[in-house]
């Protein structure tokens, strides 16, 4: 591989056993600087054990990974400077405040007269209020905006987010994504790993899926929806749908009162033959329209799997 140096990420052939349990089956993959990156999969599936190798925490058993061209075991460092990561377990010292944690972590990596990005950390996080409250003091969500202030606090080119929502609160979300998009635009490289599938739809511009330790896609987010089966047509008519015709049956996704939802092919099907075919059975049609498969009705169909989320 050429010009690796020009990749923030790189993960040549990487594999990782714990026991029996192949966690990481051979897995490649290279996150160019700038990247938006939503890294998905099942519970399970090997996404932590690979940001924990990403972070030289966790030896692998073979292959190699790279920050910023920087070998994570070679040059660990170097490569660890470039790089923040939000875990997915909240760790805290429950002795510090929320400051002292952030200056602290600036401490361990070098960086000296960092008031001015702490504040602003604090600031864009709404952790102002919260900055000299000890850790053991916080809500669980508010801990997590802690994790990835800690996380930004050495300005890390590369951040890396273990699925950094989980138990944060709607409003909070969404400003947490302001502000991880701000960091986005400012040429940071971002790595996502959620449960939520429509929020990496809307963030992510390229999405691996990992199931089993194997990666089995990697491709633009546009180029993986447009792998799934396809739409849903919903029908509404003026009452209570009885009968489907026969061809039917067996593309049905929901059938409620007056409403039917049913599977289409985009390749092969003809919406008006569908409508004329269901106005033969008497149906008397008031609405129809067309849904586009979502990511997570992708996510779905190609690991068989719910999103795992538990709520
Ligand atoms: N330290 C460990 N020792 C033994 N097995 C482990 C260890 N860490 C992870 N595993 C196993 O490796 C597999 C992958 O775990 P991992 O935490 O990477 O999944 P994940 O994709 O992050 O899942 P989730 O969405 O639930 O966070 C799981 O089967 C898990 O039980
Ligand atoms: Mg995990």
């Amino acid at each position: 591989m050429n010009n690796t140096s020009e990749a923030a990420i790189t993960v040549a052939g990487v594999s990782k056993r714990f026991g029996d349990l192949l966690a990481l089956d051979n897995v490649s993959l290279s996150i160019s600087q700038g990247e938006f990156f939503g890294l998905l999969g099942p519970n399970g599936a090997g996404k932590s054990t690979l940001i924990s190798a990403l972070a030289g925490l966790l030896r692998v058993d073979s292959g190699e990974l790279q920050i910023m061209g920087a070998d994570v075991r070679r040059e660990y460092r170097h490569a660890r400077r470039n790089l923040g990561v939000v875990p997915q377990e909240i760790v805290i010292d429950p002795f510090f405040t929320v400051r002292q944690t952030l200056q602290f972590q600036s401490g361990y990596f070098g960086v000296k007269n960092n008031e001015q990005w702490i504040d602003e950390l604090l600031e864009q996080l709404n952790l102002t209020d919260k900055q000299d409250n000890n850790m053991r003091q916080l809500s669980g969500g508010m801990k997590r905006r802690v994790l990835i202030a800690q996380a930004l606090v050495h300005k890390p080119p590369v951040l890396v987010l273990d699925e950094p929502t989980a138990g944060v609160d709607v409003e909070l979300r969404q400003s947490m994504w302001r502000f991880i998009r701000r960091l986005h635009g400012e040429g940071h490289t971002i790595v996502l790993t959620t449960h939520y599938l429509e929020e990496a739809e809307q963030l992510c511009d390229r999405i691996g899926i990992i199931n089993q330790g194997k990666i089995i896609a990697l491709e633009s987010k546009q180029d993986l929806l447009a792998r799934g089966l396809g739409s849903k047509l919903l029908v509404r008519a003026a009452h209570t749908i009885e009968t489907v015709p026969l061809e039917y049956q067996e593309r049905i996704v929901r059938q409620q009162g007056r409403e039917l939802e049913l599977v289409l092919y985009r390749d092969r099907d003809s919406i008006m033959e569908i409508l004329d075919r269901l106005r033969a059975t008497s149906m008397q049609i008031e609405h129809v329209s067309v849904v586009n498969d979502s990511l997570e009705d992708v996510f779905v169909q190609m690991t068989g799997n719910g999103t795992g989320e538990v709520s």
